[in-house]
């Protein structure tokens, strides 16, 4: 399965990202079930944000995003991807965040470092950010605030310019 990934257009395509957003669920991310107005919330467009449509015969399956771009070059966007439940499990989220890392450091020539944060039981996530070639940098303990108020621990995960580009 070969995905495509094409820019999420701000605000053109908030609708279609929002009835994306409403139509899964998202078990792993503090709220599983997101409303139209907490979709809408979400950071999918703006100056810091680079958001695209993981897409697979042209139908969108997913959305990856990059926040905090306007901290580079001293700080460290911040990834986040969602897929549709048909579509995960398929190798997608592997071909996917590699594709943004690669453009993240193409495009962006100051930028040094890109980092990502999971709920620790998201296994599935983990193993995408290891083949991706992240580093587990650290255990945040309870830092992770889940929709009912119970609190979990987040990974974080980092990768440098000079990591990736020794095997680029
Ligand atoms: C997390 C996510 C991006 C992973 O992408 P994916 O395409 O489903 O993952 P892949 O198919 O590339 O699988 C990567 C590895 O994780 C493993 N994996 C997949 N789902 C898993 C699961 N539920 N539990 C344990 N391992 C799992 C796969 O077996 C694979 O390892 P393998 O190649 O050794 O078999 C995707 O499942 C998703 O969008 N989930 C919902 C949203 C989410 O959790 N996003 C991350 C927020 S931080």
């Amino acid at each position: 399965m070969q995905p495509e990934f094409t820019p999420l257009v701000w605000p053109d395509d908030a609708d279609a990202a929002v009835d994306f957003l409403v139509a899964d669920e998202w078990p792993f991310h503090g709220t599983p079930r997101l409303d139209r107005e907490q979709a809408a919330g979400l950071s999918l467009g703006g100056h810091d944000v680079a958001a695209f449509w993981v897409r697979v015969d042209g139908v969108p399956v997913g959305l990856i995003r990059a926040f905090d771009l306007d901290d580079i070059p001293s700080g460290s966007p911040l990834l986040d991807i969602r897929l549709a439940a048909p579509y995960r499990g398929r190798g997608i989220g592997v071909l996917a965040v590699r594709w943004l890392t690669d453009h993240l450091f193409t495009r962006h020539a100051l930028l040094v470092r890109i980092e990502a944060t999971t709920r620790h039981d998201n296994t599935a996530m983990q193993t995408v950010l290891t083949r991706c070639g992240y580093r587990l940098e650290g255990r945040l303990v309870e830092a992770w605030v889940n929709d009912d108020g119970t609190r979990a621990d987040s990974l974080i995960y980092g990768l440098l310019r000079r990591e990736w580009a020794s095997v680029n």
